[in-house]
């Protein structure tokens, strides 16, 4: 791939020729005035471009909520009080994923310290949780108990998690960074074609309550494009975290009208389960590729162990060669994803309470091993791959969002309700829609949840085990310096599209547009099939069917949210699977 460095990139591709006619201008017979300093950047005209600012950067999947994050960054706040505020904003203006009732985790790059945190707030099944609660009498899995019910809720993790990467990670007050997510609840905003056709998809499972109908519905049916979604009790609710902090969710107003909710239809969360909420700071899971550090999110999440186990596989094969969607790398990353995600159903469960072989799974000897399995010719089929040996035990919806400040600083957060929208569930009287987190968990071995992701003991039910998680925010540091924020939402897909945005950088060379809207492929060994999404060629599908792959093309794969760090400034870019999202920088 071309690229233009030098003074004239910053113009569009059209202007090129100006530059060119520009430095051919004849020199005058006086002597010229000093040359100006003359910055450089890094601008690539390729197939598409990066957003380019100076002082810092927001990407998020929509734009009011990225606007909030600038926002605080301009008043001088760091990452993490900008990433703070955003994930409250996106609890109003992303309802279907972004959340206060949900989970999930936090990557943070502190500048001052160096140090890397991995922050997890994932949702914790309550202490009532029992192994078989999602099967009938005869051992089957009840559909729906575990997605559409107050079973399926976990105890929430998200205002524990925002609240303490505030307060220990951040420079502002609570009330500050919370103000504008009160303000958009208030006020409310036009609900985005997007987020109208989502609502029109789970008609269903918010119009069976009434405390979710007050707030998304409209005449008995679901908000349309251009109506205002104005949520007065979401406001209310805010305000009071605003003034007492995450006590008010966990031991407060709000803590006791989630019980009461819970009491009323036959869910399992208790006062107790809400004031026992902890939010853990877990040492990130880090790996090197090809003179990289990437560091992700440990267990719970699935995500950091099999990004760095898949990169251990895949450094040994000349990528960049082979070029970025050939048939070849196609091959040998869906090779991989299998060997990766068998691991993933036998070994990965809530480390407080599996022993989890994290140093197994990511050493490279074990990855050699694995690779001998490999045959760069022929796909083998899941039935034939099994679990493999690491090294003895040592002792559709999920938003992600990156931030990056002027000092080095970065956050990667990936959090969630699981599904849309979660449980469909909102707490009467607080605005806060529910997860249905519990779906996570294997409600019996063998039996695939709602991602198709099977899995056994380590990721059993259990009370106060968090349910295995694939969510993988994710940064690469170069010489210890912050190049890369990253994450997604997908599923099982976020492993995957991860860790293709950051193969799609370091070795194919691309700008972050282009790593971002290159076509994605999936493989989770089991369903045996390789998904692809449009835009493969046929003659490439072709090629991978010979060599064994069960190739199914898929509509979209993940929607990340990236920032690069180079010497002059920030390059983010918003995944444009979903339109609504946006990075803006300044
Ligand atoms: O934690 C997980 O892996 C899932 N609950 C994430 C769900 C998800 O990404 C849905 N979104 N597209």
């Amino acid at each position: 791939m071309q690229k233009f460095t030098g003074l004239c990139k910053p113009a569009a591709l059209a202007l090129l020729p100006l530059c060119g006619a520009l430095s051919f201008m004849p020199a005058t017979a006086q002597t010229p005035p000093p040359a100006a300093p003359v910055v450089k950047y890094d601008l690539t005209y390729d197939i598409i471009s990066p957003v380019y600012a100076k002082n810092g950067m927001v990407a998020t999947e929509q734009e009011l909520a990225t606007k909030v994050g600038v926002d605080i960054l301009k008043k001088g706040g760091n990452a993490i009080d900008a990433g703070v505020a955003v994930g409250f904003a996106l609890a109003v203006v992303l309802p279907n994923a972004g959340n206060i009732g949900g989970g999930g985790f936090m990557m943070i790059h502190d500048a001052k310290t160096g140090k890397n945190v991995a922050l997890d707030f994932r949702e914790m099944a309550p202490q009532r949780a029992t192994r078989n609660m999602y099967l009938d009498d005869k051992g089957n899995v009840v559909p729906g108990r575990s997605l559409y019910t107050h079973l399926a809720v976990g105890v929430p993790g998200t205002v524990a998690g925002l609240t303490h990467a505030l307060s220990k990670y951040g420079t502002m007050k609570l009330s500050q960074v919370i103000q504008p997510a009160i303000e958009l609840a208030e006020k409310g905003y036009p609900v985005s074609p997007s987020l109208a056709l989502i609502l029109a998809a789970e008609r269903e499972h918010l119009g069976q309550w009434d405390s979710s109908k007050a707030i998304f519905f409209k005449d008995g049916r679901p908000l349309q494009a251009g109506e205002m979604l104005v949520q007065k009790d979401l406001a209310k609710s805010m305000r009071l975290i605003a003034k007492q902090g995450a006590k008010a969710f966990y031991d407060g107003a709000i803590a006791k009208k989630i019980v009461a909710e819970m009491d009323k239809h036959g869910g399992l969360i208790t006062a107790d389960d809400l004031k026992n909420y902890k939010v853990v700071e877990r040492v990130p899971v880090t790996g090197n590729y090809r003179g990289y550090e990437v560091m992700s999110m440990p267990p719970p999440s699935s995500g950091g162990v099999h990004i760095i186990q898949m990169m251990n596989i895949l450094e040994r094969y000349p990528l960049k060669q082979y070029g970025a969607d050939s048939a070849q790398t196609i091959h040998l990353m869906a090779e991989t994803m299998k060997l990766a995600y068998a691991d993933r159903s036998e070994y990965l469960g809530d480390p407080d309470f599996t022993k989890v072989p994290v140093k197994g799974l990511t050493s490279r000897a074990y990855a050699d091993e694995l690779a001998k399995k490999i045959n760069p010719d022929r796909a083998t089929p899941s039935s034939e791959i099994k679990p493999g040996q690491p090294q003895p035990y040592e002792s559709d919806q999920t938003t992600h969002f990156s931030v990056a400040d002027k000092d080095g600083n970065l956050v990667a957060t990936t959090y969630t309700l699981n599904l849309n929208f979660g449980s469909g569930i909102v707490a009467t009287g607080t605005g806060i829609t529910l997860n249905n987190e519990m779906d996570d968990f294997s409600a019996k071995p063998g039996v695939p949840n709602a991602f198709g992701l099977v899995g056994g003991d380590a990721n059993a039910v259990g009370p106060y085990k968090r349910p295995l998680s694939s969510m993988s925010p994710t940064f690469v540091l170069k010489d210890g310096k912050p190049f890369l924020v990253t994450g997604s939402p997908g599923g099982s897909r976020i492993i995957t599209t991860t860790l293709q945005e950051i193969l799609n950088v370091i070795d194919h060379d691309m700008n972050v547009a282009e790593a971002t809207i290159t076509p994605r492929i999936h493989h989770q060994w089991a369903p045996d099939q390789l998904r692809v999404e449009k835009g493969l060629s046929a003659d490439t599908i072709k090629i991978l069917q010979d060599k064994g792959q069960k190739v199914s093309v898929q509509p979209s794969m993940g929607r990340t949210q990236t920032i690069q760090i180079k010497p002059d400034g920030f390059y983010g870019f918003s995944d444009p699977r979903n339109p609504d999202g946006r990075t803006i920088g300044f």
